[in-house]
């Protein structure tokens, strides 16, 4: 194998908020962690090479990107997912939370109404109401194990409160669904028809299983661009995370202008040389590994459904369309938030994101993060088994 996913790096001391911080953050020592959505693999060589060469130079002075960088962008794109972005449609931000709530502040008002679908990534509830706006909930609908969107309920709840912006996740955090173009476009045409802006989170993109396809939401018809903000970035599929740089693109000039605005009155203005570095190397030569790494999750899934299905049958894992972030449903044990905190916590040594964080929808789930080691997720699923069945 010419990447060793299976390799155990260890992280401590690195001041890795994963890793370091489980005691000012409630935690007890030695807990085994797998919630925040960073990968426990060393990023591609290709991309620490890069960031050694800007190093040894020696000087980090205040940088910018160039054309080659956004050729790079470009070509990534239409690699991936067919789309073709044009130059003068992208903003580059610290991270895709920074250009939500960039895009909130410079696009809505305050008191505005703004929809999500929960259970979903919890900044997008932070970011609309610490600024200051009405958060609608569409609430996703669960049956069978498997999530599906009421579409009847987003339109009505968009007229009845004159909604002006959604955030789309897409493919969705934590519930791992890869929206079909169809989803999609019914989205759209009811934000098209309402005149709502679309923030169209596709942060996770790269991470798809067999059998399901990633449509760019924007790409999806022309109307759909003109009112969308897409929000990429590379910190989630090359474990970027600290580096600090996302690609946002923005075909509609006047609504590009306004966030652009606001990002500058913000304070904020180039980017990190570390950021532009890794990208760009990533993009340009990390395919190969991408490609590994996405064969390697896939592994893992096998063993966490196999495991589940096995040994731990009172757990059910909603099967995943796309993302490393596995949405587990433990209703069936009928706990309460606080004794499920304390199974999964005390008991069983993990560290995952209780479902109660994503909001509406989320009460009796858990969502851990697979994208570790084989080992560690083997470890981990032993000490659940430990937990429940003693
Ligand atoms: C859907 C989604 N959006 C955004 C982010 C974070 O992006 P950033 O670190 O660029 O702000 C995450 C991280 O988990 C995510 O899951």
């Amino acid at each position: 194998m010419k990447y060793n996913f299976d390799e155990i790096i260890d992280r401590s001391n690195t001041n890795s908020i994963k890793y370091d911080f489980a005691n000012r953050r409630g935690k007890p020592d030695g807990i085994l962690p797998m919630w925040v959505a960073d990968m426990d693999f060393r990023t591609p060589p290709c991309v620490i090479e890069a960031l050694v060469d800007n190093s040894k130079h020696g000087i980090f002075g205040y940088s910018e990107s160039g054309h080659d960088y956004f050729e790079t962008l470009q070509a990534w794109f239409q690699c991936y997912f067919d789309w073709e972005v044009r130059p003068q449609w992208l903003i580059k931000t610290p991270g895709v939370v920074h250009a939500i709530c960039s895009a909130i502040r410079a696009l809505t008002n305050q008191g505005d109404a703004v929809i999500v679908q929960q259970p979903v990534y919890y900044p997008f509830s932070e970011s609309v109401l610490g600024n200051r706006r009405k958060l609608i909930v569409n609430q996703l609908v669960y049956r069978e194990s498997k999530y599906s969107i009421d579409f009847e309920d987003f339109e009505t709840k968009i007229i009845k409160n004159d909604v002006k912006m959604f955030i789309l996740c897409s493919p969705h955090n934590p519930v791992g669904r890869v929206w079909t173009k169809d989803e999609l476009i019914r989205l759209g045409d009811i934000c098209y028809r309402h005149g709502v802006i679309v923030i169209s989170d596709e942060i996770h993109a790269d991470f798809i299983y067999p059998g399901n396809k990633h449509f760019v939401f924007a790409d999806l018809k022309p109307e759909f661009s003109d009112i969308t903000v897409t929000c990429t970035a590379p910190s989630k599929t090359f474990n970027l995370a600290g580096l600090q740089i996302s690609n946002i693109f923005v075909s509609n000039r006047s609504i590009r202008q306004k966030i652009k605005r606001e990002i500058s009155n913000s304070g904020y203005s180039q980017l990190s040389i570390m950021g532009i570095t890794a990208c760009k190397a990533a993009y340009d030569k990390g395919h190969e590994w991408l490609d590994a790494l996405n064969i390697y999750l896939n592994g893992n899934l096998d063993v966490l459904r196999d495991f589940t299905r096995q040994n731990l049958p009172q757990i059910k894992l909603v099967e995943p369309e796309g993302t490393y972030l596995m949405w587990l449903d433990f209703k069936s044990l009928r706990l309460s938030d606080e004794q499920l905190d304390e199974l999964i916590v005390q008991k069983a040594g993990l560290w995952l994101d209780a479902g109660v964080m994503f909001g509406k929808g989320g009460k009796g789930f858990q969502r851990i993060n697979i994208a570790c080691p084989k080992s560690i997720l083997q470890k981990a699923l032993l000490q659940l088994d430990q937990a429940i069945n003693g």
